[in-house]
């Protein structure tokens, strides 16, 4: 036997709240990776930000020993936002343990996942969490996975992560059913399956090896990026660092690099050494493409300096991150930002926000659009208010997605309907076991982007759940949509539409910036409008007395309390004319309501 055939190199697959971590928790008590009284300080990653959205937290790449096994568990992160990361931590294994909750069933992120997994020919151990509950229901949940892998009942496990029962198992059948890694070439290959930025250390890098053997100081060299650098420190995670000499073929660990930026090293890149570089990179290297644009502007004037440079320093630890200058007559200076998806954005904006002590205005967001002129020229739209004059313009693209809903077959109808409110297409139907039904679908990116996923949710109980992928772009009859406020049209508020669904989304529009717009002294007239032609309007009345007459009597220190706030809140107003618009409206339409 050689050392490969001692290696299993798995992933985990598993919705949020499924029960990961108290699971991975198990494995590491199991083979007494971690003692039970430090668990906790060193699993949980600090991504507060994360929990709050409800993400499920990454867990750190761990090593653990099993008998006389190596095991290497890498987690998958559970957001459509970062779904080519998924490929590369699919592509680093040969297992992936799929783990669901009994008293849930499988949810439509997981199933993208698996997709991929089985994609990458990655041998899939189901396993059944929570069997403890009362509301447990595994043979349900046993014949979705039957459903869906094809697989038999016996393969399987049924576990309990909380109480430890059949966990050990899960280590049994790691070894006996994933295959081993395999080695093709003496060249050293290493696949780059996160990376970060550390403040004091540089860019740490956590690798697959696939070939060959890479040793503490050795000089390095990052295959699609050309960066080169240096091996400062290297080893595995348990999940703490233990620094080693080397990592060999088949092993996965951890790279402290010199690197200055993620940006230099990036996920999906492959790790060689520059005095022996490797000839062929591995498969799979893609750049990450943004295509949710927004603005991101400074509340305060003042801080764009300031922004400019947190902006910077956010790409040295998310390479995905790009952005271009943009100014709007109302906003000021600010930049036109790209992102992977609306929680990328939400994520970055809360970053910026907290870790730079910055308050800023985010604009709708908008995807990118493909426009071609009648002269042949092709120009790629970020900003509805950059779009040439109609008679220039010989048709425009926008980005379509293929997505996929699961849901219980009783709001299929409510579903469907939804589908095709949002201009999307049911591409087919399929029931992963009696009761739950796999809706596949084709729809405009941009009907995804503001209020698709809360309607989900809204009209499904919460049941129904949703993953998409872009597909392409379609010629469609996409118009600009304006907003007009006191006659004039705020370019920033500008955003594109399809012209079937003008009137509706105007008469939106507008209603929701009534809302969100305060009375003024005098009317203002709120409107929609496609090339000057008004569609929608509503006047928000002027305001008629003044706010503290109410407040009758001496008590001044109230009537200076409420002032003193009004002019707090003055101070963010932006001034359009002579309307006072507060920040808000800038992103009225992600408003959930
Ligand atoms: P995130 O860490 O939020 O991504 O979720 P996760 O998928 O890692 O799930 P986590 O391990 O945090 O478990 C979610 C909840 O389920 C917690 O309250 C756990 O205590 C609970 N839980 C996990 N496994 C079991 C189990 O086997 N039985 C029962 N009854 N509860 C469990």
């Amino acid at each position: 036997m050689n050392q490969l055939d001692k290696i299993r190199n798995f992933c985990i697959i598993a919705h949020i709240d499924h029960g990961k971590s108290t699971l991975a928790d198990r494995l590491l008590e199991i083979t007494n990776t971690v003692e039970k009284r430090e668990m906790k300080h060193q699993l949980l990653d600090q991504m507060d930000l994360e929990r709050e959205k409800g993400i499920t937290i990454k867990l750190q790449p761990v090593r653990m020993k099993y008998k006389d096994y190596q095991l290497n568990l890498i987690d998958t992160p559970g957001h459509v936002d970062f779904s080519y990361e998924v490929s590369r931590s699919l592509a680093a294994v040969e297992g992936a343990l799929l783990v669901i909750d009994a008293s849930q069933g499988i949810q439509a992120q997981t199933l993208a996942n698996v997709y991929l997994a089985m994609e990458n020919d990655l041998t899939i151990i189901p396993v059944i969490n929570k069997i403890d509950l009362p509301a447990a229901d595994p043979d349900r949940v046993a014949d979705e996975i039957i459903g869906l892998l094809g697989c038999e009942r016996e393969d399987i496990i049924e576990v309990s992560a909380k109480t430890g029962q059949n966990v050990e198992q899960i280590l049994e059948q790691a070894v006996a059913r994933i295959p081993a890694p395999q080695t093709s070439s003496e060249q050293t290959r290493a696949l780059v399956f996160d990376s970060f930025y550390d403040e004091y250390r540089g860019v740490v890098l956590y690798v697959r090896v696939f070939d060959g053997e890479i040793r503490k100081r050795s000089s390095i060299k990052m295959m699609a990026t050309g960066a080169s650098g240096e091996a400062l420190n290297l080893g595995f995670l348990t999940p703490k660092e233990n620094p080693a000499d080397s990592l060999k073929t088949g092993e996965t660990g951890y790279l402290v690099t010199n690197l200055k930026s993620v940006g230099e090293a990036r996920v999906g890149d492959t790790v060689t050494l520059s005095d022996a570089p490797a000839t062929e990179p591995l498969d799979g290297y893609q750049e990450v493409k943004p295509f949710v644009y927004a603005g991101l502007y400074p509340d305060d004037a003042d801080d764009y300096a300031q922004l400019k440079e947190a902006l910077a320093k956010l790409k040295l630890n998310d390479a995905a991150l790009v952005w271009e200058n943009e100014s709007s007559a109302v906003l000021g200076n600010g930049f036109r930002v790209g992102f992977l998806g609306l929680l990328h954005m939400e994520i970055v904006k809360e970053r910026l926000e907290r870790n730079y002590n910055l308050q800023l205005i985010i604009t709708n967001p908008s995807t990118d659009y493909e426009v071609r002129l009648t002269t042949g020229e092709e120009l790629q739209l970020r900003s509805a208010s950059d779009l040439p004059d109609p008679t220039q313009i010989q048709d425009i693209r926008e980005p379509w997605i293929k997505g996929e809903i699961v849901v219980p077959k009783e709001y299929l109808g409510k579903v469907l309907e939804l589908i095709v409110n949002a201009r999307g297409m049911q591409d087919n139907i399929s029931y992963l076991d009696d009761q739950i039904a796999l809706i596949t679908f084709s729809a405009p990116l941009a009907n995804m982007l503001t209020d698709f996923y809360d309607n989900l949710k809204s009209s499904t109980s919460g049941y129904g759940s949703f993953n998409y992928e872009l597909s392409g772009y379609k010629v469609e009859d996409l118009v600009k949509l304006d907003l007009l406020v006191a006659g004039e049209v705020v370019d920033s508020l500008s955003q594109m539409v399809h012209r079937s669904e003008a009137v509706f989304r105007g008469r939106d529009y507008v209603s929701k910036m009534k809302e969100v717009i305060p009375r003024q002294l005098f009317e203002v007239a709120v409107q929609a409008a496609i090339g000057g032609k008004i569609i929608a309007r509503e006047d928000i009345k002027a305001l008629g007395k003044n706010v503290t007459a109410h407040l009758y009597g001496g008590d001044v220190s109230r009537k200076k309390k409420l002032w003193a706030k009004q002019k707090k809140g003055k101070e963010r107003m932006k001034k359009f004319g002579k309307v006072e618009i507060p920040p808000e409206a800038f992103s009225a339409l992600l408003r959930k309501d």
